[in-house]
């Protein structure tokens, strides 16, 4: 009965904030999808019109959508100031200012500060700390939600077919859906750095355009395989709540050879409407390849096509922020290198880099483990090798039926994992 009680008292606060949330939202014209949380606006939003379109209803069957709350009626028993209308189940405010403060007397000072509207409205009542400013930065804007993605889609794609070969030459992800995280690799001083200043870039684009500084927003990460390249670019996306178009270029030589240019500028074309974005050419040395080996020569056209649409797309303009990754930057001619403004190294780690990256993959495991010693054994190891060292050490305890990793379970998966090294080295060397 406790327990009931409870569960519906935090649902009378979600149904106030959803209420009071609307009613802010539909009078205040100055604010703009961005102003609402993600979980109110992904619900209200119009495909058509991309829009969160006022004025926002909120009935029983939306309240049970967005938060999970089945007995609505129940739920607002206790609610002088709402009004429920059985037809059309619909719900309302009936008094707005005794609303606004009961949900001010709940003190829940953590729902205000993540909801810019309520922010907004709360930033001049009575002794309220809050910013709306703050409430606003710290939200996801619009343009990251995967329901705009979808609808930007569907609106440069005559139908679902075309929609279908779009999506064979390129992953689009919603930051939301992205699981690599900056917080789980170790970076170098220099990648931190650049990560700043793209950061600073994208927050400054207009000032840059002022000052016709448009070489800015193509980079290059190079470095040898399982060094973090891909998951860095991954894990950019939600680390700016960008939208992330992965080109996937070995589709460039399916069997839609002759649609390949046409689908490769809808994918550029689709980068600009879904800005700002990132748009992430990974394995980029695939470029070099085909540029030397081309029967058909539309191949080569595909590329060329390709590396024209790279020039011609900005960060600055278009608000794309272009990022390739390659591990055979040998292989990459003149051509192909002058189209950045930056190359990133991604290097083996050194023995430093190498702890930190083992002190990470382990901290989730019960491991009594000296990674200072396991990183000097490691010389050569990249941070992909590093984690499967881990994941070895972890299966051969699962073996044993054990979850405590000993420094001696680590130590016999490095041996084995150099044997392995070496072996393969030997049978590529004859
Ligand atoms: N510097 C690093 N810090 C933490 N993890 C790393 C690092 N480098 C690689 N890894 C891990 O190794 C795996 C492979 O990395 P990936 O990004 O695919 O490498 P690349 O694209 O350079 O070949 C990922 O799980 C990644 O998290
Ligand atoms: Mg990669």
């Amino acid at each position: 009965m406790g327990l009931e009680m409870g569960s519906e008292r935090y649902g009378a606060k979600q149904i106030a904030e959803l209420l009071l949330t609307a009613d802010i939202y539909n009078r205040k014209e100055s604010l703009t999808e961005d102003d609402l949380p993600p979980k109110i606006r992904k619900h209200y939003f119009d495909v058509e019109t991309k829009s969160v379109k006022r004025p926002i209803y909120v009935t029983s069957s939306d309240v049970q959508k967005i938060y999970g709350i089945e007995n609505v009626k129940a739920t607002i028993k206790d609610l002088s100031f709402v009004a429920y209308e059985e037809f059309g189940s619909q719900l309302r405010l009936t008094v707005f200012d005794v609303a606004a403060k009961w949900f001010a007397n709940q003190k829940d000072m953590a729902a205000i500060r993540s909801n810019p509207t309520l922010a907004f409205f709360y930033e001049n009542y009575d002794s309220m700390n809050v910013s709306y400013a703050e409430a606003k930065n710290g939200n996801r804007p619009l343009y990251s939600d995967r329901e705009w993605i979808d609808a930007r889609i569907k609106e440069i794609c005559k139908d679902q077919k075309e929609a279908e070969d779009l999506l064979k030459l390129a992953y689009i992800r919603a930051p939301e859906d992205i699981r690599d995280s900056i917080s789980d690799l170790v970076l170098t001083d220099e990648q931190k750095v650049e990560i700043e200043k793209t950061g600073k870039a994208l927050q400054n684009r207009e000032y840059l355009q002022q000052i016709g500084l448009y070489e800015i927003g193509k980079l290059l990460f190079i470095g040898p395989p399982g060094t973090g390249k891909t998951s860095t670019a991954r894990a950019l996306s939600s680390w700016f709540s960008l939208p992330m178009v992965e080109v996937r270029l070995s589709m460039i030589t399916s069997q839609y050879l002759g649609e390949t240019s046409k689908n490769i500028d809808k994918v550029f074309d689709l980068a600009k409407r879904l800005s700002p974005c990132i748009l992430l050419i990974d394995e980029f040395d695939f470029v070099a390849k085909t540029r030397t080996s081309d029967e058909h020569g539309a191949i080569k056209r595909a590329v060329n096509t390709l590396l024209k649409a790279i020039d011609e797309i900005s960060l600055v303009e278009h608000g794309v922020l272009l990022l390739a990754a390659t591990n055979h930057p040998q292989l990459l001619d003149y051509a192909a290198w002058r189209r950045f403004d930056k190359v990133l190294n991604f290097p083996l780690p050194d023995a430093e880099m190498r702890r930190r990256i083992l002190d990470k993959v382990l901290s989730l495991i019960d491991a009594d483990v000296d990674t200072y010693e396991l990183a000097e054994l490691t010389d050569g190891y990249s941070g992909s090798d590093l984690r499967l060292v881990v994941r070895e050490a972890v299966l051969n305890a699962l073996l044993e039926d054990r979850r405590k990793l000993s420094q001696d379970d680590l130590l016999s998966s490095i041996e084995e994992f150099g044997r392995r090294i070496s072996e393969y080295k030997g049978s590529i060397a004859t």
